[in-house]
């Protein structure tokens, strides 16, 4: 089936032709959806109709093993019983809206930082399948930024500063932005993970500026200037010219690459009304879809 890109940015993001991805099995249409995914980094497929189980098989059929380790997961359970399942809601475990002092919610709130997901972890996630259940009447937007774009506008001098450097990133240093402590025992679990500054995508042979909220030190550098240099490349990576906004409707799924993009949930008044997403994040690690076939994982 030949698919469509409709362009929703000058340099990413793409809305997809429609189809119902629950039914797409054919390693030809998967492939030009990871081909899609190589040039626009962000696809937007409208009016899907997943289960839970539906979303995970087909985020397995596009792109491979699933990381379970996206989140706090590694310290409380998932209200979905799924570890592979991030819940992406405002909702607590009877299904009610977060109380503002929640500290579930609060912990949420990170999402409203620059970031891309599971880099705190080895391997990273690589494609992230976020779907709307349901959105509220006002508008509860995430923004993405083109991380590709974002290296290709540096200086020559200082992409000759970044080549080979190495970034920790550290859910626990996002979480202390927004004043979270943690204890020994949590510190140990989220001791983080350490990833090159600058990404070579291996398809398409792109360079791509690896940051986010959870960067937390360049190695070898003293702690001030690693940082001072961070949030430069954030503040420069994130101008608003070069920021796709994604109005959510029932029935979106977003596939975003966090190799090449940062993303951000923008506020709402979320202890009135709910909203509910579900996101699967694949594995960055090898995955070989012409030998995976379209068998069922
Ligand atoms: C995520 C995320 C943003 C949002 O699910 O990883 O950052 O707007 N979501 O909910
Ligand atoms: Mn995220």
């Amino acid at each position: 089936m030949p698919l469509t890109f409709r362009k929703l940015h000058p340099q990413f993001a793409a809305e997809v032709s429609p189809m119902a991805l629950r039914q797409v099995t054919d390693p030809e249409t998967l492939l030009e959806i990871r081909a899609g995914m190589d040039e626009y980094a962000l696809l937007v497929f409208r009016n899907q109709h997943f289960t839970d189980e539906e979303h995970l098989a087909f985020a397995q059929r596009l792109d491979g093993q699933l990381h379970t380790k996206t989140g706090i997961s590694a310290l409380q359970k998932s209200r979905l019983g799924n570890e592979a399942l991030a819940d992406v809601s405002n909702l607590n475990a009877n299904g009610e809206v977060y109380q503002a002092d929640d500290r579930k919610r609060m912990y949420g709130l990170g999402n409203r930082l620059w970031h891309t997901d599971a880099s705190f972890q080895d391997p990273p996630g690589r494609y992230s399948m976020l779907f709307a259940r349901v959105v509220p009447p006002v508008s509860a937007d995430t923004e993405y930024a083109d991380m590709r774009a974002a290296y290709d506008r540096l200086s020559d001098e200082m992409k000759a500063q970044l080549e080979g450097l190495r970034v920790h990133h550290s859910i626990a240093h996002s979480r202390h932005i927004l004043g979270f402590e943690f204890s020994e025992v949590e510190q140990e679990i989220l001791k983080g993970a350490i990833h090159p500054l600058i990404r070579t995508l291996p398809r398409t042979g792109r360079k791509s500026l690896y940051i986010a909220a959870h960067a937390s030190k360049i190695i070898d550098w003293p702690l001030p200037e690693g940082r001072l240099l961070l949030l430069e490349l954030i503040e420069h990576a994130t101008r608003p010219e070069c920021v796709y906004r994604h109005s959510w409707q029932v029935g979106d799924l977003v596939i975003y690459d966090n190799r090449a993009t940062m993303h951000r949930a923008r506020p709402y008044a979320d202890t009135t009304y709910r909203r509910e997403l579900r996101r699967v994040t694949s594995l960055d690690v090898e995955y070989d879809i012409e030998q995976a076939g379209a068998a069922p994982h």
